[in-house]
């Protein structure tokens, strides 16, 4: 395929930040800038013959010229939006609507026509951004819930172009979708269709949009295939992966291991728990905190025995259900570190910051055990990430059911986060597996992890979508 390749988020997978008076990008946060990036610079090259990430890129166009940019893998297309749409479609329509009712959290969700309106403005925005430079030959991957107007509105002006979706979050069942004003799944849904593949992390995702499809727009469809007016848009599940080389590669990396080192001494003879997730409400970081509490009460041997780093990521903060979730891990912390610690033993060691790749790397191999506790995830990268850098075989995960990994990584120790005393009990076991089982369990996760890596999500999705361009076209 010698084409472009035009991809879009909602943000650029830079974050640019005033140091000293100079403006110094760094790697956004999350899981789909983490993924596109990683399969951006992967050494399995693709075939495209430019690379271009269009998005949002937080600072006026002024900052914007002044910022030193990387640009040996793909080239940046900044998106300017008025600040005040882009409030209302990114902590409105999108965060305080789409993430939590997509994610089961319906009684968060807020119905505001305004942020409605904004939502549409905003991907108009991008639409004409992106229809400024479009050719008819380009290849558009558009990623996330943010844009899920934009397929229909690109198709509308470029009906040939070929056009990508693909969705990082969970597609809920209908009886959640179901409660959006009908005009605005719709709007959503149509505006979808405009893709010719739509792509989700798991086979229940792509059949719970099928049915929103099928009752919302009364289309027909095969379970794959959507005929929709004169196009067939496949729907299909491709679970997204990571750079499994990049991560299993990095243990014996020289600033990871004396880092290693540096947690090691802090860990001394203790065992040490660890987590780290973006700030949300979906990730159970207090079903967490609760299900750890009872664990040292259940198994008081551990009290000065364990410790649990906790790695907070700041989100979202401008949304109040952030910042409360925040308030309440910031106040449960104190209290049992008052509670049950000592001036010699602190049961949570936590921090409300990112983490450079060193530090993740160096936390992922230190611990004993990785607790990731979503009450709902898409998929959860940072599971997959923990069991690829255990290059020494060792290591436990405990894992949510609720998190899309868990269809695959099923040799985790899988737990419902809100069953504390599974939690709690769970960790009792992880602590107390055998090397051997912890190492057979850890091998067949990598091995699924390597087979299926970010390389492969990407070709499998591009091979896909090619596929459904051929077979339109021979029904035209
Ligand atoms: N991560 C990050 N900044 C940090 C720590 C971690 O960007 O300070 C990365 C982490 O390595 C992972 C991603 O954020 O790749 C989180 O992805 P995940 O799918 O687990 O959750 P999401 O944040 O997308 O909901
Ligand atoms: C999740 C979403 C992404 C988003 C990321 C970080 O992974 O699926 O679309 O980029 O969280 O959230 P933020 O709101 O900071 O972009």
């Amino acid at each position: 395929m010698q084409r472009r390749l035009l991809i879009v988020s909602n943000r650029l997978p830079l974050t640019i930040e005033k140091t000293d008076n100079l403006y110094i990008p760094r790697q956004s946060s999350g899981g789909l800038i983490s993924a596109v990036e990683a399969y951006l610079n992967s050494k399995g090259k693709n075939n495209f013959t430019e690379q271009l990430w269009a998005g949002v890129p937080g600072v006026d166009r002024e900052v914007w010229d002044k910022t030193e940019l990387d640009e040996s893998h793909y080239q940046f297309m900044p998106i300017f939006t008025s600040q005040e749409d882009y409030e209302h479609y990114y902590n409105g329509f999108s965060n305080s609507l789409l993430w939590p009712l997509f994610h089961y959290f319906p009684s968060y969700a807020a119905y505001e026509p305004s942020f409605f309106e904004a939502y549409l403005s905003v991907n108009k925005v991008f639409c004409e951004t992106l229809s400024a430079t479009i050719r008819e030959d380009d290849v558009v991957w558009i990623h996330d819930y943010h844009l899920l107007p934009l397929a229909g509105m690109l198709r509308e002006k470029h009906p040939n172009i070929t056009i990508g979706l693909f969705m990082h979050i969970p597609f809920p069942s209908y009886e959640l979708f179901r409660v959006i004003p009908k005009k605005w799944q719709r709007a959503l849904l149509e505006g979808m269709l405009g893709a010719d593949l739509i792509g989700f992390h798991t086979a229940d995702y792509v059949a719970h949009f099928l049915k929103s499809v099928d009752i919302a727009l009364k289309t027909t469809h095969d379970n794959k295939y959507i005929q929709w007016g004169t196009r067939q848009v496949q729907v299909d599940a491709f679970p997204i992966s990571i750079d499994f080389s990049l991560f299993n590669n990095a243990f014996h990396q020289p600033e990871i291991q004396s880092l290693r080192k540096k947690y090691e001494a802090l860990k001394a003879n203790k065992k040490m728990l660890f987590s780290v997730d973006r700030l949300d409400y979906t990730k159970g970081i207090l079903n967490r905190l609760v299900a750890y509490e009872r664990f040292l009460q259940q198994y008081p041997e551990y009290i000065g025995n364990v410790v649990f780093i906790l790695v907070v990521v700041p989100s979202r903060d401008a949304i109040a259900k952030y910042n409360e979730g925040k308030k309440m891990i910031d106040e449960y912390i104190g209290n049992l570190n008052s509670s049950m610690g000592s001036i010699n033993w602190q049961p949570v060691i936590y921090q409300y910051d990112h983490l450079t790749f060193e530090e993740l790397l160096a936390l992922y191999t230190t611990c004993d055990v990785a607790l990731i506790t979503p009450l709902r995830d898409g998929m959860n990268l940072v599971a997959k990430e923990f069991i690829a850098s255990r290059q020494d075989q060792s290591g436990v995960l405990i894992l949510s059911e609720m998190a899309g990994a868990s269809a695959e990584l099923t040799d985790a120790l899988l737990i419902n986060p809100n069953d504390t005393e599974e939690i709690a009990e769970s960790i009792a076991i992880a602590l107390k597996l055998s090397p051997e089982e912890q190492e057979s369990r850890l091998n067949s996760m990598q091995q699924a992890i390597k087979k299926y890596d970010v390389n492969a999500w990407a070709v499998d999705f591009f091979g896909e979508l090619k596929k459904v361009k051929s077979l339109q076209l021979k029904f035209e």
